[in-house]
């Protein structure tokens, strides 16, 4: 029995399966080893012998429930045909002007992704039935965000940019047909369970929220949901706004981050499964106060489908064995 799926589609309670955002990421010190030697993150996510290798560090180190294929949300833009490289500071992208100018040669588009449709091939056989394999894609807006420099310095939205609309609206019209690409493959490779990150939700005008957030992740889930592919929302910073996605979107699961509370989010988010919600800052502070807040979340979901993660990724001066500690406090329990 697979516990994310059984937890995802058939709502199964006792379960309480566990994973992370992040999991395999610069907090392991065998993964900083791996990219010492591995200075172009990007040609690293393409090799599909090394990706492997790095989605599976995490669970040769705890007893999780899901491998989260190594690679990028950028992955997508950079097979695009934009530039896309990482310096200390983050990703910085080229010009979209093609991208624009030319529709989508969905053939070219595959064969530049095939490695990682190669690392989920050879991942699928390393992991015993119960542990999902989880392949993921970034929401449209999301990727627009970063392709079109959507946000400022400070993270907040540029608004001078967004009064581009016309622009906004193609390229999410031309990204939603890519990631669909990129979602069949994945599927056709081997994922359990697919998760869209809409990571920058949250700085799109109320107004606006609609159009650009809830009508492409609907349009995306429906497409997993046509596939039989089980599908998790991660549609981060939009508050209350939860309820309607969810009611609108209905995905297989919807992943809070910790500005959501909890309690509130059980009580709204129906005929779901809820993922994640504890503040990765958590993970650097005080062990008792953690491991207190992880037993809250437990005991708030108690009769409920829920997955333990974070409300966001695992942060990059985490302990590692500050994981084995949650890990083992989950499995205890469930
Ligand atoms: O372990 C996993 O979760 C799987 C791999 C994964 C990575 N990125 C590897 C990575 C996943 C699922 C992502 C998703 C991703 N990438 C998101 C959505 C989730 C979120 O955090 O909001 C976003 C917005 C990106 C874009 C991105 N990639 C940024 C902004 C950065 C630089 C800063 C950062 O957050 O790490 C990356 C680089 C990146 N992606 C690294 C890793 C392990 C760090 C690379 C390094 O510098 O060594």
């Amino acid at each position: 029995m697979n516990k994310i799926k059984e937890t995802l589609i058939h709502k199964k309670i006792s379960l309480k399966p566990i994973w992370f955002m992040r999991q395999a990421g610069r907090y392991l010190p065998e993964f900083r080893a791996i990219r010492k030697n591995n200075k172009d993150f990007i040609k690293l996510c393409l090799n599909s012998k090394i990706s492997s290798e790095i989605t599976m560090q995490p669970l040769k180190r705890f007893k999780l429930d899901a491998a989260i294929i190594f690679s990028d949300i950028l992955i997508i833009p950079f097979a695009l045909g934009q530039k896309v490289s990482f310096n200390k500071s983050g990703p910085v992208l080229g010009n979209t002007n093609n991208i624009l100018k030319n529709n989508l040669d969905g053939e070219k588009f595959k064969f530049k992704l095939e490695p990682v449709y190669e690392n989920i091939r050879i991942t699928k056989p390393k992991l015993d039935k119960k542990i999902s394999l989880i392949g993921f894609v970034g929401a449209p807006w999301t990727l627009a965000t970063y392709m079109l420099k959507l946000k400022k310095i400070d993270n907040n939205l540029d608004i001078d940019k967004f009064k581009n609309l016309d622009e906004i609206e193609e390229l999410i019209k031309k990204l939603t047909l890519a990631i669909k690409v990129h979602i069949k493959n994945q599927f056709n490779s081997g994922i359990d369970v697919l998760q869209i990150f809409d990571s920058w939700s949250g700085i799109i005008p109320n107004s606006y929220l609609k159009k650009f957030c809830f009508e492409p992740n609907k349009e995306l889930v429906k497409y997993c949901k046509d596939l039989g592919l089980p599908v998790i929302c991660f549609t981060k910073g939009i508050g209350k706004n939860l309820k309607h996605f969810n009611d609108f979107v209905q995905p297989s699961g919807i992943s809070i981050d910790q500005k959501v509370d909890p309690i509130w989010a059980r009580d709204n988010l129906k005929d779901t499964c809820i993922q994640g919600g504890l503040d990765p800052e958590l993970l650097l502070g005080d062990e008792k106060k953690l491991i207190k807040e992880v037993d809250k979340f437990l005991d708030i979901f108690d009769k409920e489908p829920y997955i333990f993660n974070l409300g966001h990724g695992i942060l990059p001066g985490t302990n590692p064995n500050i994981i084995s500690k949650i890990v083992d406090r989950i499995n205890k329990n469930g």
